[in-house]
């Protein structure tokens, strides 16, 4: 049990205990994030799934590698394993070519991103489990791999196949440019991938949104979030939000809309 936690109040300057939820594989990410982004946070107890800090006002910033964070004086384990189960309603149907069904199954609910109308542009789509996903839920499915995809989605009606690398797409590549939606889930290096994808993104003029999903396998990265998140800001997008997605890896999700 973590027991409860309560406020100091003997101290003059009054501390608050602020909580962190996150997926165990990624809390050193999330420690250095914290370290770098918001150093004014103190370090107090932290157990798995679950770190929390002691500061005066709550942070400025927000967290890629936090599924939830805020200020609590009353956390008990069956809490935040209630939390950690609300984070995870998506389950993988059978067919779907990958987990990643998993991960825009989740930011869609998220950021509520459901227009059946929406034409949708996919970077990175083999073996083709968010490409599966958009297909069941919106109107026309693009998907940019070299690789392989799956015969399931291949051959569904709504999808469409350019087997490339994203570094040749050229606007000559699409006869139709009418796409709304970017989804990217490439295995390039974060700033190669973000760099492609925005290039690419000024081939469609109704572009509303990109969901980039971007990769961090290395503690020492962190520092460049900020970074990647002004390369959209730079592109025209107004609307720059990260977060965790219960089914992440060693990854967060960037969203940035126009609207
Ligand atoms: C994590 S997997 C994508 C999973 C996919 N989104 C799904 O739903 O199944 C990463 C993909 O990026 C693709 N990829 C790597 N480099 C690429 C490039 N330069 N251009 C396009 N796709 C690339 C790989 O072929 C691989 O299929």
């Amino acid at each position: 049990m973590l027991g409860i936690i309560k406020n100091n109040r003997s101290n003059i300057v009054m501390e608050n205990y602020f909580y962190f939820i996150c997926l165990e594989s990624n809390i050193a990410l999330l420690r250095e994030e914290i370290k770098l982004f918001a150093p004014e946070l103190k370090p107090s107890f932290s157990k798995k799934n679950f770190l929390t800090y002691k500061a005066s006002q709550l942070p400025d910033y927000d967290f890629a590698f936090a599924l939830e964070w805020g200020l609590n004086n009353d956390v008990s384990q069956e809490s935040i394993e209630n939390k950690l189960k609300c984070t995870q309603s998506e389950k993988i149907p059978e067919g779907a070519p990958s987990r990643a069904y998993l991960k825009i199954a989740e930011a869609c609910q998220k950021y509520e991103i459901n227009d059946p109308s929406l034409h949708w542009i996919e970077f990175g789509s083999a073996p083709g489990g968010a490409s599966y996903y958009l297909c069941q839920n919106f109107h026309q499915v693009t998907g940019v791999d070299p690789a392989e995809m799956s015969p399931i989605v291949l051959n569904h009606e709504k999808f469409l196949h350019i087997k490339k690398p994203i570094q040749n797409l050229r606007p000559s590549d699409f006869d139709f440019k009418g796409y709304q939606f970017i989804t990217s889930d490439l295995n390039l290096n974060p700033k190669q991938a973000i760099k492609e994808v925005l290039r690419c993104s000024q081939f469609f003029r109704s572009i509303q949104g990109i969901f980039m999903t971007v990769k961090i396998v290395k503690k020492d990265h962190v520092k460049h979030i900020p970074k990647f998140c002004q390369s959209f800001r730079n592109a025209g997008f107004k609307h720059i939000q990260k977060c965790q997605l219960p089914s992440h890896k060693q990854e967060f999700l960037i969203y940035a809309s126009k609207q």
